[in-house]
């Protein structure tokens, strides 16, 4: 049997997606401005069924909603924003539309990335899925490619293998990491944990300096290549479910 899909009423739906208050919704309502299914639908107060698809049924001035609650983005984090709602200057948020500033529940950045790092970074509206992915026991690895100050020394493959590398003020060593160099200043590497600004205190430690970081796998999921800097897509069943699977 199939799971029946949640339903809601259409002022809060709307309300809830920034669409306006629950009267300016019933305004819209009214004037015929909603439309389901190919009717207007004049009552603000129905309810209607939530389904993932709603976005291709349900249209306000013609256009059709935005993805209801449950939403998940991968975006393609460029330098120089910050992974906050509230910090000042450029901030991940604002590269997506305006209307979803408004919504509740709010989006929220699964982890960060530094305001200099770029690459794949997700969000969701979802907390439990928010929580599934960062979870220890999830193991969901983040690979970066690194570019560094000083050529390699050779050494740092069996030193972030071997999970005894200490950072400053930390109080317990790294979980280990993978690493393969790709030439003698650049490299990838992949965290098991998320500490913070973990690529550039662990290169630290080894006594070179990150010039360059990006992020190009969460778990199965790889950063898509014709997903430019500052853009973002929704993500279906199958990409979420990449998330979770070995790379
Ligand atoms: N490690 C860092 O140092 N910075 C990031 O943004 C992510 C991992």
């Amino acid at each position: 049997m199939s799971a029946k899909a949640p339903t809601a009423r259409l002022d809060k739906l709307l309300a809830n997606l920034g669409y306006g208050s629950r009267r300016e919704i019933a305004g819209l309502a009214r004037a015929g401005r909603i439309v389901l299914d190919g009717a207007a639908l004049a009552d603000a107060g129905a309810r209607i069924a939530v389904t993932p698809d709603l976005p291709t049924r349900l249209a306000v001035d013609g256009a059709g909603i935005d993805p209801p609650p449950g939403l998940a983005l991968m975006l393609h984090k460029p330098l120089g924003v910050t992974c906050s709602h509230k910090e000042a200057g450029p901030l991940v948020y604002g590269l997506l539309p305006e209307r979803w500033h408004r919504r509740d529940p709010a989006l929220s950045t699964v982890g960060r990335l530094d305001k200099e790092t770029s690459g794949l970074l997700l969000l969701t509206d979802d907390g439990g899925l928010l929580h599934r992915i960062i979870a220890p026991k999830a193991n969901v690895a983040k690979r970066y490619r690194v570019t560094l100050d000083r050529p390699l020394k050779g050494d740092e493959d069996a030193i972030l293998a071997a999970g005894t590398l200490m950072l400053e003020d930390d109080d317990k060593p790294l979980l280990p990491v993978g690493f393969s160099a790709e030439d003698a200043t650049h490299a990838t590497v992949t965290l098991h944990e998320g500490r913070y600004h973990q690529v550039r205190r662990m290169f630290a430690a080894m006594g070179n300096h990150v010039t360059a970081l990006h992020r190009d796998r969460i778990g199965g999921l790889a950063l898509p290549a014709d997903l430019p800097a500052g853009a973002y897509r929704v993500m279906d069943a199958a990409d979420v479910a990449n998330v979770f699977s070995a790379a």
